[in-house]
C-alpha cells in the first residue's frame, strides 16, 4: 500500500524508505560524495558539526570485518551492500570542551540528510543498529571522545527476489504512528 502523508507535505519524505534489495552495481566515488555534502548541510547546535562518516567499499578488509559484526539477520541482507559507512559524533564541544548533549541529535539530523539525497538520487540506504559496538569502536580506531551511531548501508536498487522469501514480504514502505499519539498540546500526555 503506498504511503499517505495527512497533511501536504513534499513527497522527499514518503517516497524514501529503508529497502533491503541491493544490485551488485557499484556506487561511484561521486554518488557517495554526493550523499555526504548533503550530510554536511545538517543544522547542528552552535554549528558544531559533530558527525564523522568512515566509509568501505565492498570486497575490502574492513567492509568484510564490518559485514562481520552485524547480527545475521542484517549480514544477510547487507551482505549486498555497495558501501559500508558508520557514523560518529563528538560528544564533547569543541568551543568549550565541556561534554556535549547535543551531538548524538545532531548526527541523527545529518543522517537524515544523507538518507533524503540517497532517496532522491535513487540509492538504497538503509540504517543499521544491531550489530556489535565495541567491536567496531576498536576496528576503526575510534578514540573515546567519539560515539559510534549507527552504521548505513549502501546501494543500487536490486530486485527483491535476491533477499530471503520473508525478507521479500518486507519490501514495501512502513507506515506511521498517527500525529495525535506523537504531538501534544500544552502537557505530555500517555
Ligand atoms: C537508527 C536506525 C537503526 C536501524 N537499524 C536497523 C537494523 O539493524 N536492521 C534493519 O533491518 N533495519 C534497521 N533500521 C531500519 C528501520 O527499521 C526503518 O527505518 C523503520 O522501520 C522505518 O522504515 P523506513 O526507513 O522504511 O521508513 C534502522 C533504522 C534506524 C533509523
Amino acid at each position: 500500500m503506498p504511503r499517505k502523508a495527512l497533511y501536504p507535505i513534499s513527497n522527499i519524505f514518503i517516497n524514501r524508505w529503508s529497502s533491503r534489495a541491493m544490485s551488485d552495481q557499484p556506487v561511484t566515488n561521486e554518488q557517495l560524495m554526493t550523499l555526504f555534502e548533503a550530510a554536511r548541510w545538517a543544522p547542528s547546535g552552535y554549528n558544531e558539526q559533530p558527525w564523522r562518516f568512515i566509509y568501505t567499499y565492498k570486497n575490502t578488509k574492513l567492509w568484510n570485518e564490518l559485514i562481520a559484526l552485524m547480527i545475521p539477520f542484517n549480514q544477510s541482507w547487507a551482505k549486498n551492500s555497495a558501501v559500508l559507512v558508520v557514523i560518529i559524533s563528538k560528544n564533547f564541544f569543541d568551543r568549550t570542551g565541556k561534554p556535549s548533549h547535543l551531538h548524538t541529535f545532531d548526527a541523527g539530523a545529518a543522517w537524515m540528510s544523507l538518507a533524503l539525497q540517497g532517496s532522491i538520487s535513487g540509492l538504497v540506504i538503509h540504517a543499521i543498529g544491531d550489530f556489535d559496538y565495541d567491536a567496531a569502536k576498536t576496528i576503526l580506531d575510534i578514540p573515546d571522545e567519539f560515539k559510534i551511531e549507527v552504521m548505513v548501508a549502501i546501494g543500487n536498487k536490486g530486485k527483491k527476489e535476491i533477499l530471503a522469501p520473508e525478507l521479500q514480504a518486507r519490501e514495501v514502505p512502513n507506515d506511521r504512528k498517527p500525529l495525535s499519539e506523537i504531538v501534544f498540546e500544552n502537557k505530555f500526555k500517555e
